[in-house]
């Protein structure tokens, strides 16, 4: 089977919607065809300051969250990313091997240390990029599944697999991303031309999943649409209602063709009270899910654990390799 990983930040409260749809969708699918890695990056959630009581809490909720979307700890190995040492020393490695240009014009390094200012923005967030690189090649991933935002650091991936294999030979796999068109960038409800995220200037464009469904229903009844009345699929002319027919078309199963016809005629308030409902319908039941395996913390630990035993035999064994050609004296 082909192997996939992809990891997710332990980020405070809850999933937004675009990791769901963007990412951790495809997660679930994608565990029955593949040899499926998933990580809580709690090492990347670090690049910014967090409080640890928090970090710890948030690593859980993270896990149980995955688990509530439908990972099988029967069918994939699901860990945190600090149980797995070999992340941290893969990474020094990559370090060594990417040119602080190379590593300079990673967009989203850019963006967020704009957000921060300079002085703020630590030397881990600009190295963010490059463990990712080897949370990647550690698993020796043919693909990757995550949104379009993620895209240039697979392609880094992709350039450092193959630097290394070229200097040292063939030593990790050249991983591919695996974005899916349809849900590679949802947008933010209230300005649909920006991607959903958690730095949203408006709380009013980011669906939560564990909000109170009733909170949910209210942001999708106020979604910003445009001033015509046609529910057509076009998302140059029609951002937000484009993003609404994404959104309903993905959590339904139903094409967007279909969903044009259904609503040929009707105003975009029949749209928006019937998609209010399939993801009130979507997120009552996975909040109650998340809560039971929050409710037994002695389980999700158990499953955690024991993925990360799975995790740390590909890893070390990787890490092993690499250290082999690199020319570092065995310790024996
Ligand atoms: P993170 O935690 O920011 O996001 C998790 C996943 O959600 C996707 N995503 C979206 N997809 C579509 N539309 C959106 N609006 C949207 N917002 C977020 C992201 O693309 C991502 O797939 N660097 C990664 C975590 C990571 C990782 C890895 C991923 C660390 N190591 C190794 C893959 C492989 C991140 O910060 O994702």
């Amino acid at each position: 089977r082909p192997r996939v990983l992809s990891g997710i930040q332990p980020t405070a409260g809850s999933f937004h919607l675009g990791n769901y749809l963007g990412a951790v969708r495809q997660w679930v699918a994608l565990q029955e065809s593949h040899d499926a890695f998933y990580m809580v990056v709690d090492l990347h959630a670090i690049t910014v300051p967090q409080d640890p009581k928090e970090l710890r809490a948030n690593t859980r909720l993270a896990a149980a969250q995955l688990l509530a979307a439908g990972l099988d700890p029967e069918r994939c190995t699901l860990f945190v990313q600090s149980h797995v040492p070999e992340h941290a020393q893969l990474g020094w490695v990559m370090n060594c091997l990417t040119g602080f240009g190379e590593a300079s014009r990673m967009t989203q390094f850019k963006d967020k240390s704009a957000k921060q200012g300079s002085d703020r923005a630590t030397v881990g967030l600009f190295t963010y990029p490059i463990l990712q690189v080897a949370d990647i090649l550690l698993y020796q991933a043919n693909e990757v599944p995550v949104g379009e935002d993620q895209r240039q650091h697979i392609e880094l991936t992709r350039d450092l697999a193959e630097r290394f294999n070229g200097r040292y030979g063939q030593t990790y796999t050249v991983p591919k991303p695996y974005i899916l068109k349809e849900t590679a960038k949802i947008f933010d409800l209230q300005d649909p031309t920006a991607k959903m995220s958690k730095s949203t200037a408006n709380p009013k464009g980011l669906i939560n999943l564990l909000d109170d469904p009733k909170a949910t229903v209210k942001k999708v009844k106020s979604a910003v649409t445009d001033t015509e009345m046609e529910i057509r699929f076009d998302p140059e002319a029609k951002p937000g209602v484009s993003n609404l027919l994404t959104i309903y078309s993905t959590l339904t199963g139903t094409g967007i063709a279909e969903l044009e016809q259904k609503y040929a005629g009707k105003g975009y308030g029949a749209l928006k009270t019937d998609l209010a409902e399939v993801m009130a319908e979507f997120v009552t039941p996975f909040r109650t899910r998340t809560q039971e395996y929050l409710d037994d913390p002695e389980t999700l630990d158990s499953i955690l654990a024991k993925g990360a035993e799975k995790a740390r035999a590909v890893a070390a064994e990787t890490l092993a390799t690499t250290y082999e050609r690199i020319g570092f004296l065995p310790a024996k």
